[in-house]
């Protein structure tokens, strides 16, 4: 049996060595072979083409090594395939030029077809694999409130008032959508672990506005039922990024998850001294921190390691993604840090 990678040893806390490292969005527009790449295709064809995203994906690896690949795709490839027409607009983002806000909206929707028009993200998986080597690879979905509020609202403005409005208008019309969104996303997860994905992350980047008893209906109670119900013959761990929400995890039972991605509002020691035994945690440093001099980026990283080196079950990430200014050189300093350690 092949031996297992740090990434795997600290998702499944028994990592004796260094934390090992990977970034949110480390494939992307702040690399210039991305770029590249990206003049000649638009964002949605290279999720689309196989070869294009298992390069894509490649890329973070090749330049800086890290401890883990993503795969290249987009939590929204899901409403999408459903029927949902997708775009992405310069500055504004995802847009979906046709929102579900009525019953009558759904009829665009073909669930039976959704898995089949995903063919091309399994297809992916198994490319990158062909050429990853040992590097583990993480496959991904959204949760459904985010990939929902995408949805509803047609784009994301700062307020998020349709969907907050459904959730007391009319949440059970939202939940309808969501059970679509949620049984269709366990599909996508199970196919994507029967293509060969060494771990799954679930992304729930809008948890942050929702209220404490709206978050237990509509962000926990489908995480919880996105992992029960995947088909996980070897276990490969999964790691939940709810960001925004961790405050409310130790006042209830922890989700099923392995591992929990923290955003940089936590305090990840205090976390780590309070639930790491019963799952293994992934984070937080500022992304800001990106955009400090290598001088500092190191001595922080450095600081922050010695305080989490007892810990069998750390993986160091961003509390969120990198973005598209950031300094490759930068992003080489974090990694190296870490990986020096
Ligand atoms: O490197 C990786 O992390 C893997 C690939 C990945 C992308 N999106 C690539 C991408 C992953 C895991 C995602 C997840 C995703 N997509 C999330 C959850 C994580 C998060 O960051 O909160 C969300 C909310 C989306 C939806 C989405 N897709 C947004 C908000 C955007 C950015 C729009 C913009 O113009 O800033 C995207 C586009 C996107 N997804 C890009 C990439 C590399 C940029 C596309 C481009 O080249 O123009």
């Amino acid at each position: 049996m092949q031996k297992k990678s740090l990434f795997i040893k600290a998702c499944e806390k028994k990592n004796d060595d260094r934390p090992p490292v990977w970034i949110m969005r480390q494939a992307g527009r702040y690399l210039p072979e991305y770029r590249r790449v990206r003049e000649k295709h638009d964002f949605i064809s290279m999720c689309q083409n196989p070869e294009l995203a298992a390069e894509v994906t490649l890329q973070p690896i090749r330049r800086y090594a890290m401890d883990a690949a993503i795969l290249f795709s987009d939590i929204l490839v899901i409403p999408q395939a459903l029927g949902s027409p997708l775009r992405f607009e310069e500055n504004k983002g995802p847009v979906f030029d046709k929102p579900i806000r009525n019953p009558k909206d759904l009829e665009q929707w073909k669930e039976n077809e959704a898995i089949e028009n995903l063919s091309y993200v399994y297809k992916a998986i198994k490319y990158t694999k062909e050429s990853l080597g040992d590097t583990p690879l993480i496959g991904f979905s959204g949760a459904p409130f985010t990939v929902a509020a995408y949805l509803v609202e047609g784009y994301v403005q700062k307020r998020f008032q349709v969907i907050k409005s459904m959730i007391f208008e009319n949440p059970t019309f939202l939940k309808q959508i969501m059970d679509v969104l949620c049984e269709t996303t366990i599909a996508h997860l199970n196919n994507q672990i029967k293509a060969g994905v060494d771990a799954i992350q679930i992304f729930e980047s809008w948890a942050n506005h929702l209220s404490c008893e709206d978050w237990k209906t509509f962000s926990y109670y489908y995480i919880e039922k996105i992992i029960k119900g995947l088909d996980n013959p070897e276990n490969i761990p999964v790691i939940v990024f709810s960001k925004g929400s961790h405050f409310l995890l130790p006042h209830l039972k922890p989700t099923s998850a392995d591992v929990l991605s923290l955003d940089e509002t936590c305090p990840m020691l205090d976390m780590a001294k309070t639930i790491h035994k019963s799952v293994a945690l992934q984070g937080n440093f500022d992304p800001a921190l990106i955009y400090a001099s290598p001088k500092i980026i190191e001595k922080k990283v450095n600081e922050h390691l010695v305080k989490m080196k007892n810990f069998k079950g750390y993986i160091v990430n961003l509390g969120h993604g990198l973005l598209p200014d950031m300094d490759p050189e930068h992003v080489k300093v974090f990694v190296e840090t870490v990986k020096s350690f």
